[in-house]
């Protein structure tokens, strides 16, 4: 979490910064500064809260051609602008910004810095303190850094000014992104390209344990030992429009219009001219070669994999369990004899993931990640990736992202059951189709969607989601939909369940939002919601054509059964939406989150 910006070149940082910072701010918002250097010295300007309120604080005629940003998600110290970056050691020699968590950073204070006065509660102020006082024990600057980053433990992304040299960055990274961006004149650094694709396009990877001298016409990429490392940029394929909302009041409602078309640009993407899926062999060989999948994700994504792992299963014959990466290493399953692990993960940089990732690895097991950021930690890391194509995701809240997860999986599964000769009456990429179209017929249907937010969830404090079989897994996300950004206490639950405890918590008009998709457990869902709606619940039921009953809020175009978490969860996304909207919660960045999870 947290989102860095650096500028060093012949114009004015300022506008470079923030605007890079507004880019950012899906990685935190708790609070931001900026950092300039002109001639008469270093000025910092930090406020607790977003980006608008930091552009309050800023002097604009304050000018600087080299300078550092932040914006934060608070892992130490409360939100304030005390605790916000850029941080500064106490002779105010230099001014760094860092993302990430540094474990030991009690212990390095304590043995390297008694005598120094802290300003701040944060983890990062202990890597500026140690700077100046390697500087002050005779070190040069770029030692001195060095040095610093070698005894931090933890992750970073971490950009460092020294008021005496208003001619260089210097910049380093262990596990939390950076990037340097290459232009005329001048060099950017960021934690995410879309945040200076205003000034360039060409970047260069940072790996982790590197520092890197970024100066106006140059960039010198060492180890921490000081050897000098080459390195080819590469092109960002990002299209700046992509970042913008256009006439959309928030990303989220864009995002979630986006869909079919992203489905239908997967199938494009991933399909052969004679129809059949197209997977890269070595991925095709791994899914033949495991006699196991273990699917590791958080959050949305996870809820992507209990898709897949029906999906793999019913198409490709191959057992499959899904785990919470979190829990991963502390809760070990006894692992099959040939595993293949899968990483599911919009971003691709969750730390959670890259813990178990590296683990993995290091035991030796073949990796694959499904991914939205093709070049992302996870996607580096992992032997093989499957892009999402779903084109970025600004709005915290994951929407496009998951639907192009499960569309991903699905032509995994069924290219895996071509390599095994499993004969399917299952054609994906007319099924994908078909898909793509029902998602259109609900992203149209926004009124009667906005109407079933405003009868069910305006006022109330808390909601239930039930669905049995596939349903169950969709309620799961719909609730988390709902409530992350409403608010509102939501739960999905697997209709079965409820009887089991949670039915105490139904009261007279408790909201219980029931889907009903498969025909399998049609009947027996509608019994629950019977058994909720006798204790006084405040029924909706959301159906599929073919199994509808009369008073069903809503019937749902009818999909294939394999792949209707991908429309169920459209009418689920909208309602979280308008029921955010009209709770006048901010849709796009709700409060205490981070798009990017980058601490453990
Ligand atoms: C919810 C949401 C999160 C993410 C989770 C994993 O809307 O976005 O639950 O799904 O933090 O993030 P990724 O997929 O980037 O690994």
């Amino acid at each position: 979490m947290c989102g860095i910006v650096g500028y060093i070149g012949n114009e004015d940082a300022k506008e470079v910064l923030l605007r890079g910072l507004e880019k950012l701010e899906y990685r935190g918002y708790d609070s931001a500064g900026i950092a300039l250097v002109n001639n008469e010295g270093v000025h910092v300007f930090k406020e607790k809260g977003r980006i608008a309120a930091l552009r309050g604080v800023v002097d604009t005629t304050v000018e600087g051609t080299v300078g550092i940003g932040h914006t934060r998600w608070a892992t130490h110290g409360v939100p304030s602008r005390v605790n916000a970056h850029p941080h500064q050691s106490e002779t105010a020699r230099f001014t760094l910004v860092h993302n990430g968590v540094i474990e030991n950073y009690e212990q390095l204070k304590r043995e390297y810095l008694s005598n120094v006065e802290f300003q701040s509660d944060t983890d990062t102020e202990v890597i500026v303190q140690l700077v100046e006082q390697f500087v002050e024990a005779g070190k040069s600057v770029e030692a001195a850094f060095s040095q610093t980053l070698s005894l931090l433990k933890g992750s970073y992304a971490t950009a460092l000014l020294d008021k005496q040299n208003k001619d260089l960055v210097y910049v380093g990274k262990n596990k939390s992104p950076l990037l340097i961006g290459l232009s005329d004149g001048a060099n950017v650094i960021a934690s995410d390209a879309m945040a200076v694709l205003q000034v360039t396009n060409q970047f260069v990877e940072i790996v982790d344990q590197e520092v890197v001298l970024v100066s106006r016409d140059n960039v010198t990429i060492k180890k921490l030992d000081g050897t000098v490392v080459t390195r080819e940029p590469f092109t960002a394929e990002l299209d700046a429009s992509d970042i913008e909302k256009g006439t959309y009041p928030h990303f989220m409602l864009k995002e979630i219009d986006e869909q079919p078309f992203v489905i239908r640009n997967i199938v494009q993407k991933y399909r052969n001219d004679d129809g059949s899926v197209r997977l890269d062999d070595s991925i095709r060989q791994a899914m033949s070669a495991a006699d196991r999948v273990y699917i590791i994700a958080a959050g949305t994504s996870y809820h992507a994999g209990l898709v897949g792992k029906q999906l793999i299963e019913k198409i490709a014959q191959k057992p499959v369990e899904v785990h919470i990466a979190s829990e991963f290493l502390y809760n070990m399953p006894l692992l099959s004899e040939n595993p293949l692990f899968i990483f599911i993960s919009q971003s691709g940089e969750t730390a959670d993931l890259r813990g178990v990732l590296v683990e993995v690895k290091e035991q030796g097991y073949p990796t694959l990640t499904i991914t939205n950021v093709p070049g992302s930690t996870l996607s580096r890391e992992a032997d093989f990736t499957l892009h999402t194509y779903a084109g970025p995701e600004i709005a915290v809240a994951s929407t496009k992202a998951y639907t192009a997860q499960m569309a991903v999986l699905t032509l995994l599964a069924v290219n895996t059951a071509s390599a095994r000769g499993i004969e399917l009456d299952f054609d994906p990429i007319q099924e994908l189709g078909i898909v793509a179209s029902a998602m259109e017929t609900l992203c149209d249907q926004k009124e009667e969607l906005e109407q079933i937010a405003r009868d069910y969830l305006a006022t109330t404090p808390n909601c239930f989601f039930i669905g049995r079989a596939a349903d169950y897994f969709v309620c799961l996300e719909g609730s988390l939909k709902l409530k992350e950004i409403s608010y509102i206490q939501a739960e999905g639950f697997a209709g079965g369940e409820l009887k089991h405890g949670t039915i105490a918590l139904i009261e007279d008009g408790t909201p219980v939002i029931a889907i009903a998709t498969q025909s399998h457990v049609n009947l027996s869902i509608r019994g629950n919601v019977k058994e909720v709606a006798a204790r006084g619940a405040n029924t909706c039921i959301i159906s599929m054509e073919g199994l509808e009953q009369e008073g069903d809020s809503l019937v749902l175009p009818k999909v294939h059964e394999y792949l209707t978490s991908l429309t169920t969860v459209i009418p689920l996304q909208l309602i979280s939406y308008y029921a955010a909207l009209h709770r006048d919660c901010d849709v796009d960045k709700p409060r205490n989150l981070a798009k990017s999870v980058t601490v453990e």
